[in-house]
């Protein structure tokens, strides 16, 4: 079994074939799959899509790109929803995200800030995505943290920066989890982090619709896929497909409480 920590399912690209998507991914033996949501409106469907679904969870976050809906009276709702609702499983994706976001920075700050805070005080861990933002998005995880105390759990979840920046994660507990990218030939950076990548410090996704793996590159992607980063990962590790397995899932287990 696997389990795909990182899903839109919610997403228009799958709303014809929903039961379809599920059914491959269970035959597969993707057994959990963790949706996450990205807007308000991403966010409430993938709620109502974890009750509906014994096999899905939730999450809740504003991307950098809807930073600026960010306010306490919002994370004060989400607070009690996630108090209520045991298959809200996470706080985001939120993060920084400098390459495409046209929002200004100081916005998606703030906004990274607040779910940081929210995260920590429902005591649930923390998807962050960061996109040419890496010594701003470490800044204000270290202005939050303290290291060598037990925190929420972290991921920087699609993890495309080098080898250098994640060592800085990994040696504050912070994990890297890995897309289809770590399967694109010319991804080497990522390939090398995802080789060097602490045992107890990765998980595996999809990030589905987008980033299929190699072999269905230019499709749309779905949790079943989620076989071909972990295939890629044991390559580059050096060990059994089943190890890589059995570890992530442990990871996700654990890191999400599920
Ligand atoms: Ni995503």
């Amino acid at each position: 079994m696997l389990i795909d920590t990182h899903a839109h399912l919610m997403f228009k690209e799958f709303e014809n074939d929903l039961e379809d998507v599920l059914s491959k991914a269970k035959e597969a033996g993707v057994e959990k799959i963790i949706n996450i949501g990205c807007d308000v409106k991403s966010s409430q469907a993938a709620v109502k899509m974890a009750d509906e679904y014994e096999n899905l969870y939730a999450t809740l976050g504003l991307h950098p790109y809807d930073a600026a809906l960010a306010n306490e009276e919002l994370m004060d709702e989400w607070r009690k929803l996630i108090l209520k609702n045991k298959k809200i499983v996470a706080i985001g994706e939120c993060g920084l995200d400098y390459f495409k976001a046209d929002v200004p920075k100081d916005v998606q700050k703030s906004a990274f800030r607040l779910q940081i805070a929210l995260a920590e005080s429902a005591g649930v861990p923390l998807i962050v995505h960061c996109r040419d933002a890496y010594d701003d998005c470490l800044e204000i995880l270290d202005e939050k943290f303290v290291w060598d105390d037990k925190n929420i759990g972290i991921v920087l979840h699609c993890y495309s920066g080098n080898l250098s920046f994640a060592e800085k994660l990994w040696k504050r507990g912070v994990l890297t989890s890995f897309t289809g990218i770590v399967t694109y030939p010319n991804a080497k950076d990522v390939q090398e982090v995802a080789k060097k990548a602490p045992m107890d410090l990765f998980m595996v996704e999809t990030d589905c619709p987008y980033l299929a793996p190699q072999i269905y590159r230019g499709n749309r992607n779905e949790p079943a896929y989620v076989f071909e980063v972990a295939r890629k990962i044991s390559e580059l590790k050096n060990i059994s497909l089943e190890e890589v397995i059995e570890i992530s899932v442990k990871n996700s287990l654990a890191f999400f409480g599920v």
